[in-house]
């Protein structure tokens, strides 16, 4: 396969390596029934937008039915669809629709754990003979009748939930409505394989695995070591390492197995894995010879410190970390970590976008950011997520990067027409598509042209990327692609940058500022940053 790909390579870059990717949360996109959460019809109304955007895939968070204890993450069947975002005829008419406007549609998979309103986990549950009891993971208590090891959940406590009925406890990474699947059963592995090829046979273009790096647990179940570098405040599940819960080297079977699926495939078919791992680890997750996932997530971004000196090195550590055939992709904000604007504000916010859609490999685009969005401070008696209910207190809470998306400044921003499951944000009548799509220096007419500039300037998005410079507030860096240099300068500070270039780099003509203005400047050997400003730059050739 990895040869296969060289060819492809020579023949010009693949749709998912070129492509930006625009993640929607489902419950918060638009919702076409009056129930105050998003659905299929409402995203399939927009469709129009996002291929105007200029975005070249979507890829939805989980839409399958589910008791909604992790808003879909807890699925209770894999091949259906929850009557709250429509029908199976809804799903196919989005990908229908979508294909016609040239979008692709990634779903998301989630393999780690079902739901415990699962069939398959009651008929687990009904007793220890049931045939499907191996194909979740139960132990037996510890001598002391508690749990069988330390290991915690992800969402607070312990990830052991006694069932008194037989005796036994069930593991669960995430909530006790989530337990875990046991991928060492190959019953289970065939079972999932079904669900993936009924999505692909009804036309999706690619999956989003979520939890990747937790499927395999080890075989012995031997406990978890105290975490040295844990400390108060910090998710109280961090306070043991995950030795033995997540990245097992038998993960990387399952993921192949995967692979293989997919690629048996016509068409293009992109597997994205979601793995929290330190880079070293995230190369490995590519593969030996294309047995990996096509794009492991690079959520570096999302903790980075907004700096010159921590973002260069990091965007060369990333880069050198890629193994050969590998391709680059980053994350800038999610459903599950803070949105950029509330991390950096709405200055840098433009800077950043600008940084993600720049460099090379395949952006997420969260929605939402391109409008600037902000993170909304969610009331007490509004919140949702299960996190900040099971571990409050301690800002993990992921309500606020998941508000309605804000279409307009009418009653409930466009997004429905009752109050929303979770609160707007105040700042909608200024911040939404509308009144942005008529400014001509929004944060949404700089993404429009910055995804233009990228579409139109292949060395952008696949062109090979170097350093130039990192010093005070300065971070810039080439894009070299056949016959064409760019160089992006980005000041991340609020000060003006003045600041002279390597001799080798020479002078060009400005293509876009995050200011969308002085378009057609010429830029000499000096470049002159405003504060909070990035700008893109055509060298000569
Ligand atoms: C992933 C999802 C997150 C979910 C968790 C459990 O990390 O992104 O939203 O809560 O898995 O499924």
């Amino acid at each position: 396969m990895a040869e296969q790909e060289r060819e492809r390579l020579k023949t010009g870059p693949l749709w998912w390596q070129a492509g930006v990717v625009y993640q929607i949360y489902p419950r918060s996109f638009q919702d076409s029934n009056g129930d105050g959460v998003g659905d299929l019809p409402g995203i399939i109304s927009r469709l129009p937008y996002l291929a105007d955007l200029g975005v070249d895939a979507i890829w939805i968070s989980p839409i399958y039915p589910s008791p909604m204890a992790d808003f879909g993450y807890d699925v209770a069947d894999y091949t259906a669809i929850h009557p709250l975002f429509g029908t199976l005829e809804d799903f196919d008419r989005l990908v229908q629709e979508a294909h016609g406007l040239g979008l692709r549609i990634i779903l998301d998979f989630v393999p780690n754990h079902s739901s415990q309103e699962h069939p398959w986990f009651k008929a687990s549950r009904s007793g220890r003979d049931d045939p499907k009891r191996d194909w979740y993971i139960w132990r037996n208590p510890a001598a002391d009748g508690g749990p069988p090891n330390n290991w915690l959940s992800e969402f607070g406590g312990s990830a052991w939930e006694y069932d008194a009925a037989s005796g036994q406890y069930y593991y669960h990474a995430f909530l006790k409505e989530q337990p875990d699947l046991n991928w060492r059963n190959p019953d289970v592995v065939e079972a999932m394989h079904d669900v993936l090829r009924f999505w692909l046979d009804r036309g999706v273009d690619g999956f989003r695995i979520d939890a990747l790096w937790h499927v395999i647990k080890d075989a012995e179940f031997r406990d978890n070591p105290p975490n040295p570098d844990f400390r108060e405040g910090m998710n109280p599940h961090s306070a043991l390492t995950q030795l033995y819960t997540g990245d097992r080297p038998e993960v990387m079977d399952v993921i192949t197995g995967f692979r293989v699926l997919a690629d048996s495939c016509e068409g293009d078919r992109v597997l994205i894995g979601e793995a929290y791992l330190p880079l070293h680890r995230i190369a490995a997750y590519y593969g030996e010879g294309g047995r990996g996932v096509h794009l492991p997530f690079n959520f570096t971004l999302l903790a980075a410190p907004w700096t010159a000196a921590d973002l260069a090195p990091l965007i060369a550590a990333y880069e050198a970390a890629i193994p050969e055939g590998g391709w680059p992709n980053w994350v800038l904000s999610n459903h599950d970590r803070p949105r950029v604007v509330g991390r950096l504000g709405p200055d840098q916010a433009r800077v950043a976008a600008m940084l993600l859609l720049t460099l090379r490999g395949t952006p997420t685009l969260y929605y939402g950011d391109e409008i600037g969005m902000t993170q909304v401070p969610i009331p007490k008696e509004r919140v949702q997520d299960p996190f900040e209910k099971n571990v409050p207190g301690l800002g993990l809470g992921r309500d606020g990067a998941r508000t309605p998306m804000q279409w307009d400044d009418g009653p409930f921003a466009g997004f429905s027409t009752v109050e929303p499951w979770l609160p707007l944000a105040e700042d909608f009548t200024e911040v939404n598509v509308k009144r942005e799509q008529g400014e001509a220096a929004s944060m949404l007419t700089l993404t429009r042209a910055l995804l233009a500039l990228r579409r139109a300037h292949p060395a952008l998005s696949v062109g090979l990327w170097s350093p130039v410079a990192a010093v005070g507030d300065l971070v810039a860096y080439l894009r070299q692609g056949e016959g064409e240099t760019m160089l992006v300068a980005l000041n991340l500070g609020g000060d003006p940058l003045s600041a002279t270039l390597p001799e080798a780099v020479g002078g060009g003509r400005l293509l876009l500022s995050t200011f969308c203005d002085r378009a057609g400047e010429r830029v000499g050997d000096t470049i002159d940053l405003r504060p909070n400003e990035g700008i893109v730059v055509q060298l000569a050739p």
